[in-house]
This record gives C-alpha cells, structure tokens and sequence, in this order.
C-alpha cells in the first residue's frame, strides 16, 4: 500500500495566501546526522526535518549501534559508541544514495567500513568512482563483491591531495568529515561550495575540527582527532529547496505568499529567474513574499552547481515554464535522467519537446489538466504536486511515500494552509520509485 495525494486543482486561478514555513535542510541534516559518528560524545542536533530520509539514515546508525533519542520534534540526541558495527545495513543503505557520506566518518575513526553500491532517486547513472578513489589516496583498500564494497585502512586514514573531477556535494562532505579523523592535513580541490557544505563544515568547527576554506573550491582540513559535542548544538540551515518550491509555487498560484523561515541569499538564481519571467518578489531577511503576475514571461533556465540554478528545482521550475507566454529552454547539466518526467507533464497538456537527454523546450501557455500520477523521483514529486495545483480538474498523485514524503514535511499540511485542496489516502498502487 502507498500513501496517495489528491488535488484538486486551481484552474490557473491566482488565490493561494498566507504563509509556509521552511524546515530545516534535508542535505545537510542527514550529514550532521553521519558527523556523529567523529564525536566521542553525544551530539545534539535541532531543526531537524522530520521527513522519511532522515528517519532511514537514523535507523542506519541505530541498527550499527547508535543510541538516538528524539527529544522534541526536529531535535535529535546521538550517541555513537566506541564499538559501532562498521557494516553499513544492506536494505537501507542500498534504498538511499545519500547513506554513502556515512562511509567517510566510520572508515576514519574505526578503520573500516563496508556499504552497498547505493540506490536513491532514479536521476542518473549516479557513479560511486570518486568515494573508492578518494579512499585509496587516503590509504585504504577497496574490494567489491556480491554489490558490496568493503574498505580498510588498517593503519588508518592518512590525509590527501584530491582534485575532483565532478564537484560533487556528499564527495566533497564525505572527504571532509573522512579528513577530520585522518592523520595529518587533506586538501580538496574543485570541491562543491554549496552552503550545506560551509553550514556543517561551522559546526564541526565549533566542536574542534580544522577546516578552512568550506564553501570556496578548496578546502584544507587538518585532522587527528575526535570531536567533542559537549555545550554545543547544531541548528540544521533552512532548506533552500523547500523555500524554492513554494516559491515557484506563489509565483505560479498566489494572491500573497509569505515563505518564512528561509535564507533568500541561498536562492539568488531562482529569485533572479522568476522576477525575468516578471513573478512580483519581495525579500526580507529570512523571509520571501511572492505574487503570481497576470502574465508570466519564458525565460531559459540551465541548471549549475552552487550559486547557480539548482537541479533540484529544475523539475517545480519547468512546471512554472509551461505557463509563460512563449518558449523557453531547460538545460539539466547535472543528472542526465532528470528529464524524465516531463512525458508526464505532456500528458497533462504541456506542450514540451525533447530535445536530447539534457534539454526540453517548453511551449507555453498551455493549459494543464489533472490526471493520473506516479512521480519517478522526490523533485519530480514535488514538480507533480504543483502542476496538479495550477491545473484544470483532479490529479491523484501516487507513490507519495517513497518519493516526496523521503524530503518534505508535512507537506499536505502546509499546503492545505494556504489554500491548496488536497487529501492524502492510502492505495493500493505499486510503488514506483524509491
Ligand atoms: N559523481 C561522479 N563520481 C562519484 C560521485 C558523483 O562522477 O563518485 C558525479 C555525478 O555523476 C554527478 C555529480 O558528480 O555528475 C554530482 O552527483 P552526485 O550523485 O555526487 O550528487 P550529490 O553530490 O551526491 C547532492 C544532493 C542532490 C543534489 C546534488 C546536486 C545530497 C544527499 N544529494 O548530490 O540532492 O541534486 O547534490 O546539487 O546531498 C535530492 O535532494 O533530491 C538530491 C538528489
């Protein structure tokens, strides 16, 4: 049985008001949740969202040995001990990609780990080449077996050179954490500079870490010890994909949108994107009001590494294209399966041309009606929910547990907030995605 949304749509009417507000991020909180494991201590962790990606990676660290204690919602008490199981659980690790930033933190401190080549959203090919690499030049050895890797460094980690070929976020964070344990000094270079990276590089800081340079492409860590997370408490940053949805939203559907809560800075490019298609923007200090506009214009979008337009919002974005006036081009650079659902959008009556796996052309206006959905990942999920809210009619939206439930809270309750008609049932449809 999965979980199921039905919406009732807006007919392209501009009514949504009042205000959402943003959780804490969910790509940084599940790394806070694996940096627990560099601490000789418990660690405290707050505005932590409660969504299903963050259960699954505590239920990791709880199945090797971890006691975790949810004090209040979305604070956290973890404690690692000296003798945590170094075998990452099979079942869990496989279903989310991000369980493997655990496998840098674990190798460091107890000089071993092993892990399933992970799963996650269907976006891409999604490589694991520069973990296996980084931990060789660290002074592990890799061996791959039955799908399981299995990595040790008997004498420990040693600190590194790396250049990354591809900036990769849980590459750069996985590194960086593995780096806080290792002996001596590791630098990364082309490392990503997204904020999650420079918020949880702060904390571990805070607790005794040496890192330099988080959120330029070169970070230098000097390693050697274990933190401490006495006195100390990490508050998760605020999701910037969540605020970009809604804001993609109110921009598409609403009279007033106040979207709390959230850090503007972070989302520069989608703000600067919206006011060309001529959405009515105004920016506080943790605070975005939206207007939708009587006429939306196109503008081309391509997808970029931090600051840059972010992939995640690629989907809610192309969504938002399909009802500007004229055409416009969407260029995912970054996952080359990102694209997939727009057949889905077609079906509902968006008019959007495949040009090859990494572009569509979107036509607009068009007229969406609602229909029938499976969402092939959690962006895409959440792209689904906004075109069923702006069309004409009912759209039922299926496999919401495996896939949007994985990184938005609660997020039927929000929308019901501001207007939005929408139920959730169980049925009994075959879950696609996870
Ligand atoms: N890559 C390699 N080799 C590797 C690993 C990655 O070549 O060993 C390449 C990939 O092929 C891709 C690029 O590096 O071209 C980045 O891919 P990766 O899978 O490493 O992305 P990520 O850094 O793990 C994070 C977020 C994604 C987000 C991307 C881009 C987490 C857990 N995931 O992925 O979030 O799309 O950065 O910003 O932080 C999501 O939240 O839905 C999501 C997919």
């Amino acid at each position: 049985m999965g979980n199921t949304l039905v919406i009732k749509g807006l007919d392209g009417e501009r009514k949504l008001e009042g205000s959402v507000r943003i959780t804490g991020a969910k790509n940084v909180a599940l790394k806070a949740i694996a940096s627990t494991v560099l601490f000789r201590d418990s660690v405290k962790l707050e505005n932590v969202p409660e969504i299903d990606d963050v259960f699954r990676m505590l239920e990791l660290l709880r199945e090797m040995g971890a006691e975790v204690s949810h004090t209040k919602s979305g604070s956290y008490i973890v404690s690692v001990p000296h003798n945590l199981n170094t075998d990452l659980p099979l079942e869990i690790a496989k279903r989310m990609r991000a369980s493997i930033v655990l496998t840098g933190p674990v190798l460091a401190r107890y000089g071993k780990v092993s892990f399933p080549h992970p799963g996650g959203c269907l976006i891409g090919s999604r490589p694991v080449d520069l973990f296996v690499e980084g931990f060789e030049k660290m002074g592990a050895k890799v061996s791959f077996k039955d799908n399981t890797y299995s990595v040790i460094a008997k004498s420990g980690l040693r600190g590194a050179e790396f250049f990354l070929k591809n900036q990769s976020v849980t590459v750069t964070e996985t590194f960086m954490m593995a780096a806080v344990c290792a002996k001596g000094t590791t630098v990364i270079k082309n490392a990503a500079i997204e904020p999650e990276i420079t918020d949880l590089a702060q904390f571990l800081n805070k607790c005794g870490a040496k890192i330099v340079g988080a959120g330029t492409s070169t970070i230098t860590i000097r390693g050697g010890k274990l933190l401490t997370g006495k006195g100390k408490s990490y508050k998760t940053m605020p999701d910037r994909i969540d605020a970009g949805s809604f804001l993609i939203l109110g921009a598409l559907a609403a009279r007033e949108l106040h979207i709390t809560n959230c850090n503007p800075v972070h989302l520069e490019a989608v703000i600067q994107a919206l006011r060309s298609a001529g959405v009515d923007i105004k920016i506080k200090k943790a605070e975005i009001i939206v207007r939708a506009p009587a006429k939306i214009l196109p503008v081309d979008i391509k997808t970029h590494e931090y600051p840059g337009f972010p992939t995640d919002l690629q989907a809610p974005m192309t969504v938002f294209l399909t009802q500007a006036q004229g055409e416009s081009l969407v260029f995912e650079t970054i996952f080359e399966g990102r694209l997939n659902y727009t057949e889905a959008l077609a079906a509902m009556g968006a008019q959007i041309t495949m040009m090859d796996p990494h572009r569509v052309l979107v036509r607009g206006k068009s007229e969406l009606r609602g229909r029938k959905l499976k969402s092939p990942d959690l962006r895409a999920g959440l792209a689904f929910v906004i075109a069923a809210i702006v069309a004409k009619g009912e759209s039922v939206i299926h496999n919401v547990d495996t896939t949007i439930d994985r990184g938005y809270e609660d997020v039927d309750k929000r929308l019901r907030a501001i207007g939005v008609s929408i139920e959730r049932t169980e049925s009994g449809e075959q879950t696609l995605a996870e």
